[in-house]
């Protein structure tokens, strides 16, 4: 037994010694102290000696014990000491980073609508919220758009399933910011002006020019007297604002359920400035923007009086503003996260 313990310390010493980390001392230590470990081993074997022989081994086998417990330790004393001595004595040369912090910033689309609104805040203009979850009757009934009028085609969008709909009206992703006016026009009394930006939702056949996802921008002037030469002037002010002061709006006859007048709004083409291009199809003229003069069953559905009152409801696509202004040909690049493009701007 004597024999075994010197071993041990003999063998264990040496292997301390030889330690170069803290780790290797760590596993030093569970051979010898951790459970069957050889510390352990030889306890076990006591129950065989006798009480003399006990009282002999006892002393030197906790004496052993003693000396490897306090050799790992003034080891791992050492190891340290002597990695902190290196590091202080180590010559660190710092160079900056190689790999460049990336710095993000806004979305073309909506550097363009900041822009807009911006625009719109200078003429007094108040954003109004609405939101991208709506009823069927916001996004249409109230806009002269009953379920089965054909204008609902052009304006198919994404239904809530029945499982999560209100009793009241069906829930829908609300296919274009008009569904504000309804409630800018209840919220408000005149005179209102006020401005919705958001995303929009239609049932589409994506490519290059339609998305299902896309934003929109609407104004809302209600007060008395309003009249087209305000929508022709707003227009004008508009494109002037943005795609530069050479710019002029025409008016054009067009149906929106929900204006009378409706009225598709041209910009003169930016490319060849009115004289006909292949970007305007030779017409000089790009449709850019739909408006009118809000139909009076939307006034009265707002609680505002027709015969005092009338207004002018106009909207348009922010991203396709984009894609001209910056000659973007693909509007899925917009929604893409492909960076080496979002980079460009
Ligand atoms: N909401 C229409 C659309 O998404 C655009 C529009 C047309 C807005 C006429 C208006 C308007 O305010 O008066 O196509």
């Amino acid at each position: 037994m004597e024999e075994k313990i010197s071993q041990i310390q003999k063998d264990y010493l040496e292997k301390i010694q030889k330690a170069k980390t803290l780790k290797e001392l760590d596993e030093i230590f569970l051979e010898l102290f951790g459970k069957n470990g050889a510390v352990d081993q030889l306890s076990k074997q006591f129950s065989t000696l006798s009480q003399d022989q006990l009282k002999i081994i006892g002393p030197t086998f906790n004496q052993v014990k003693q000396q490897l417990e306090e050799g790992i330790n003034e080891k791992r004393t050492n190891i340290r000491e002597e990695s902190y001595k290196r590091l202080s004595e180590e010559n660190l040369t710092l160079q900056p980073s190689r790999l460049k912090a990336r710095k993000g910033h806004l979305h073309p689309v909506t550097q363009f609508e900041q822009e807009i609104v911006k625009l719109f805040k200078n003429l007094g203009f108040v954003e109004a919220d609405a939101p991208h979850i709506d009823t069927d009757y916001n996004n249409f009934e109230v806009l002269n758009i009953p379920e089965n009028h054909p204008a609902r085609d052009l304006w198919d969008t994404f239904y809530i399933s029945s499982k999560f709909q209100v009793p009241s009206s069906k829930l829908l992703l609300r296919t274009h910011t008009s569904n504000s006016q309804i409630r800018i026009l209840k919220d408000n009394t005149p005179p209102i002006r006020m401005m919705n930006l958001g995303r929009c939702f239609r049932f589409e056949n994506v490519d290059a020019r339609h998305e299902h996802t896309f934003e929109q921008f609407e104004i809302v002037y209600v007060d008395k007297g309003v009249s087209m030469a305000h929508l022709q002037y707003l227009s004008e002010y508009f494109f002037k604002g943005t795609l530069g002061q050479d710019i002029k709006a025409r008016l054009r006859p067009k149906y929106y359920p929900f204006v009378e007048p409706g009225v598709g709004v041209d910009a003169s083409c930016v490319f060849c400035k009115g004289k006909g291009c292949k970007v305007c199809g030779q017409t000089g003229f790009l449709e850019l923007a739909g408006a009118g003069m809000i139909h009076p069953d939307v006034l009265k559905a707002g609680g505002i009086d027709p015969n005092i009152y009338s207004g002018i409801a106009w909207g348009v696509g922010p991203g396709r503003m984009v894609m001209l202004r910056e000659g973007i040909e693909d509007i899925r690049l917009f929604n893409s996260g492909d960076l080496s493009f979002l980079e460009k701007y």
